[in-house]
C-alpha cells in the first residue's frame, strides 16, 4: 500500500477503503479489527490521508495518529446503532482540506437529509491535520 501512495502523483489523495472500522465504535466500544494496533499502525505509514470504513453500523468523522482522516458510514438498513436514522457519509475532499457530512434519514420528509459536517484541514506533508467540527 505505501509503495502505491509512494508513487501516486502528488496531487492525488490517498484513500484507502476497508469494510471494518479501524477506530473504536462510540456506541459499540468494539473495534472492528481483530489485530487493531498493527492495523492503525499500518494505516499510519501508509501515507493514507484519508480512510473509508464502515461495519460498525454508526457514523464517525475521526483522525487516527493525528492525521488519518476515518470516515466510518453508519448503514442505510434498519440495524442502527442505538436507534439512530440510517445514514451516509458525503466526503469532499478539496486540496486544503477534507469535509465528511452526515446525510441522516428523516423520517418525517422521507428523505436523506444533510446534517452535521466535521472539516479536517489537510496539510503538506509537514504539518499535522486539524479537526474543526461545524453543524449546520
Ligand atoms: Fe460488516
Amino acid at each position: 500500500m505505501r509503495g502505491l501512495f509512494e508513487a501516486a502523483p502528488r496531487e492525488q489523495a490517498r484513500v484507502l477503503v476497508v469494510h471494518h472500522n479501524v477506530l473504536r465504535g462510540d456506541i459499540s466500544r468494539r473495534m472492528g479489527l481483530a489485530r487493531w494496533r498493527q492495523a492503525q499502525r499500518r494505516i499510519v505509514a501508509s501515507g493514507a490521508e484519508v480512510v473509508l470504513c464502515g461495519h460498525d453500523h454508526e457514523e464517525g468523522a475521526e483522525l487516527l495518529g493525528g492525521r488519518v482522516v476515518v470516515s466510518t458510514a453508519g448503514t442505510l438498513c434498519r440495524r442502527t446503532r442505538g436507534g439512530r436514522p440510517s445514514s451516509f457519509n458525503f466526503v469532499t475532499i478539496e486540496p486544503t482540506a477534507v469535509h465528511i457530512t452526515y446525510f441522516r434519514w428523516d423520517v418525517e420528509s422521507r428523505r436523506f437529509r444533510a446534517s452535521d459536517t466535521t472539516a479536517f484541514a489537510r496539510p503538506g506533508r509537514e504539518a499535522p491535520a486539524q479537526q474543526v467540527q461545524a453543524a449546520s
